[in-house]
């Protein structure tokens, strides 16, 4: 990629509020490391995920991220694309979240009971300043357009009170749970829109992708018949992050400061 391909992919994502990157060799290395940790893992503890109780499913979620995380180095995954986060971020000193969630997905076109992550901006859990925040969103295996994020086309120039408004109510998921260090939340907040909106699917096929935390999204559901499994993280430029934020899940800072 040429200096013109970087500033274009820049304005891409402040026009859009996300951007698609190809996945290239590089990352196909990165991406295939965190597969083969899970499928070793599933084999080792011979279970089937789809026919887990939705604790033990939370359970094994949870270690098997802190199994990925404590087996790969978020810092080569900046550093293989040093030159689209440098651009982005216009600096080499990146705040990033100190490790990567798990999302693991299973099926769900069919249950009722299923409740998706409902439609969040990141400042939505967390200060103010976290209108400056990226999304990090990394394909592991099965992901396509029957199972990806939603989100709200350019909703990430909406203003609250103008555009939307919004309600706390708690969810189903417990305070400190597995579930809720696997990044569910406990209580989230009901969107209300105060004009026409227009719903799009987030992704492409082979890339991963960047987007804004103001940009509103969600999980969709899973219309497809397999467990879909990506990776994700947020992350800044290192001065925007007014404070380092302890962590409701896990007591710890929530970011960890990375140079490239
Ligand atoms: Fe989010």
């Amino acid at each position: 990629m040429n200096k013109n391909n970087y500033k274009k992919i820049s304005e891409n994502l402040k026009k859009n509020g996300y951007i698609f990157i190809p996945i290239g060799n590089i990352n196909r290395e990165f991406v295939h490391k965190v597969k083969i940790i899970i499928n070793e893992y599933i084999l080792r503890k011979k279970i089937n995920l789809l026919k887990l109780t939705e604790k033990k499913f939370s359970q094994h979620i949870y270690k098997l991220q802190k199994q990925i995380n404590a087996k790969i180095n978020i810092k080569d995954f900046f550093n293989n694309n040093k030159r689209i986060f440098e651009t982005i971020l216009n600096s080499k000193n990146i705040s990033s979240q100190y490790y990567f969630y798990l999302r693991c997905f299973k099926p769900n076109k069919d249950s009722k009971n299923y409740k998706p992550i409902s439609l969040h901006r990141e400042t939505f859990q967390g200060p103010e300043f976290y209108k400056k925040i990226y999304n990090l969103w990394i394909p592991i295996s099965n992901c396509s357009k029957g199972n990806a994020l939603k989100f709200i086309e350019n909703s990430h120039n909406f203003k609250p009170k103008r555009d939307f408004d919004t309600n706390v109510r708690l969810t189903k998921i417990e305070r400190k749970s597995f579930a809720h260090k696997t990044g569910l939340l406990y209580q989230d907040r009901k969107i209300r829109f105060s004009k026409k909106i227009k719903y799009n699917i987030l992704f492409k096929k082979d890339n991963f992708i960047i987007f804004s935390g103001q940009l509103i999204h969600g999980n969709a559901k899973n219309y497809t018949n397999k467990i879909r499994f990506s990776i994700d993280l947020r992350f800044m430029k290192k001065k925007d992050m007014k404070f380092n934020p302890i962590q409701g899940s896990s007591g710890k800072k929530y970011f960890k400061l990375l140079k490239i």
